[in-house]
């Protein structure tokens, strides 16, 4: 019996642990398919000459904190010779979503993920408002 109740503990554990690696990447997909796929497409493709691919965008592989200044204030054309429309902010997004987002693309497309916590996201934004 005593193994019984360690053995309930652990699978509850296991499913605590698989919920969240599958639930977070989950949300971001979502958001991802909400917010970016009518320019970025689902394979972060982009639209070549208007729309800049992200499936091997240095601001996906590089650090968080540019991330998420760009997905806060967006970017306008003039700031880069990317394109000519802008990339439009994402202020309405919670703290959580922007993070769900950033460790979505992450996921996607960098080899060696480095997933972010709600905190450190929140920390970036307030820093590069
Ligand atoms: C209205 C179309 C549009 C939508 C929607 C959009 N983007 Fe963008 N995005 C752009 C454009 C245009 C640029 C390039 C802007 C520039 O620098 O001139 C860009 C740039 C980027 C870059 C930087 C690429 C690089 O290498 O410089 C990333 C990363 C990015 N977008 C991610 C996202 C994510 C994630 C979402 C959804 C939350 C999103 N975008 C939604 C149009 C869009």
């Amino acid at each position: 019996m005593a193994v019984n109740k360690y053995a309930y503990r652990f699978f509850f554990l296991f499913f605590l642990v698989v919920a969240w690696h599958c639930g977070v990447p989950q949300e971001g997909k979502s958001l991802y398919t909400e917010n970016c796929v009518n320019c970025h497409m689902a394979d972060g493709s982009g639209l070549p000459g208007i729309i800049p691919a992200i499936n091997a965008s240095l601001v996906i592989k590089g650090p968080y904190q540019e991330l998420a200044c760009l997905l806060y204030n967006g970017r306008q054309p003039a700031d880069t010779i990317k394109s000519f429309v802008a990339m439009p902010s994402f202020k309405t997004l919670t703290e959580t979503q922007i993070t769900n987002l950033i460790n979505y693309v992450k996921k996607e497309w960098t080899e060696d993920p480095q997933f972010v916590s709600e905190q450190e996201v929140a920390a970036a934004v307030k820093a590069c408002q």
